[in-house]
């Protein structure tokens, strides 16, 4: 045999030297749950080291993790009350993602990339991502301002990336034209361009108190047997003037991912969601696998499947322990 791809397999510096794909801390990225009030940091029951937190811790975990070298954090909101059928606490007055928001820009300027969510599920009674018709169908085109609205608010705070999670048609245009006009152009949008309805959201819904109270969400987020529609939608998010695109969850759609890195110039994301993490979490701690192992794999395929950003709750733990090296 004259060809042997073995060759280059031998050794552990050959195989650094001819790694496809590596991650580096910068491509992470840390979400972050954000409470109302003070000195507060709450366990959330179904993702094993997560936490929700109030502004002033959560501004002293951001720090301890940019000396990590985690630069970037996506803030969700997770208020205690308030709720109503618009989720008008989303985006009236001073948002709480808002003073999240001011508070990282304070106390790190432009070293932390600070992006927040822009949906409204956490903050609707009925807990849908948008307002609803009388027929209490999700209203797209009445949801529109109001995340608009909301973007608005957090891109006043400082917020350098707004990232709109909702699935409403139109919206990355519509948050864009807000923006540029309440005097935010240089507010980047990241969409949730290829989100699918999916079962791997789970815990999220529990750490976020974000679960619909009735129905699903399959009318708005993509069909998980569609990976063309899944494209399409990106595309046009593309095409409405956003800056970077997502695909969520990660690793059952690493194919969605590869298809976006091909069709499209932009910056790729993909979001390692609550659901993944959990899995890994449990099996780890039950002992079925080495979660060093499984997360450096895991994070990897998405890195080799084409996303240049990986939003991952295993972020802190995996560079704190060295499980990326
Ligand atoms: C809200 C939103 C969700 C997630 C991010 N933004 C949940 C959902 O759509 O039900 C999921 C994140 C995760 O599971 O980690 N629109
Ligand atoms: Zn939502």
């Amino acid at each position: 045999m004259r060809i042997r791809p073995r060759r280059l397999r031998r050794t552990p510096a050959l195989r650094e030297a001819c790694a496809e794909v590596r991650l580096a801390p910068e491509q992470l990225v840390q979400p972050h749950f954000v409470l109302p009030g003070q000195r507060t940091t709450q366990p959330i029951q179904a993702m094993p080291g997560v936490e929700r937190q109030t502004v002033d811790r959560l501004v002293e975990q951001v720090k301890r993790d940019r000396d990590l070298g985690l630069t970037s954090v996506l803030l969700f909101g997770v208020p205690d009350a308030g709720k109503d059928p618009r989720g008008r606490s989303a985006f009236e007055g001073t948002p709480l993602v808002a003073q999240a928001v001011t508070a990282l820009r304070e106390a790190f300027g432009d070293e932390v990339v600070v992006m927040t969510d822009v949906c409204l599920c956490a903050y609707t009674d009925h807990g849908h991502c948008g307002a609803l018709t009388p027929a209490g169908e999700v209203d797209n085109d009445a949801t529109l301002p109001l995340l608009a609205e909301m973007a608005v608010a957090h891109a006043r705070a400082g917020a350098h990336v707004v990232a709109p999670s909702d699935m409403m048609d139109g919206r990355v245009g519509a948050l864009r034209d807000a923006l540029d006009a309440a005097g935010f152009s240089g507010t980047a949008l990241l969409s949730y361009a290829a989100k699918f309805a999916s079962a791997y959201y789970g815990p999220f819904r529990e750490a976020a108190h974000s679960a619909p109270g009735q129905g699903d969400r399959r009318g708005y987020q993509a069909d998980a047997r569609n990976a063309r529609d899944a494209v399409r939608d990106a595309l046009l998010d593309e095409a409405e003037g956003a800056d970077m695109l997502m695909v969520k969850p990660a690793l059952a759609y690493l194919d969605v991912v590869a298809a976006l890195r091909r069709e499209s110039r932009l910056p790729v994301a993909c979001y390692n969601v609550s659901g993944e993490y959990s899995m890994v979490k449990a099996a780890a701690a039950a002992g079925l696998v080495d979660e060093a192992a499984i997360v450096r794999e895991n994070l990897l395929a998405m890195r080799r499947a084409g996303a240049d950003l990986v939003i991952t709750y295993h972020g802190r733990e995996a560079l704190q322990k060295g499980w990326l090296r």
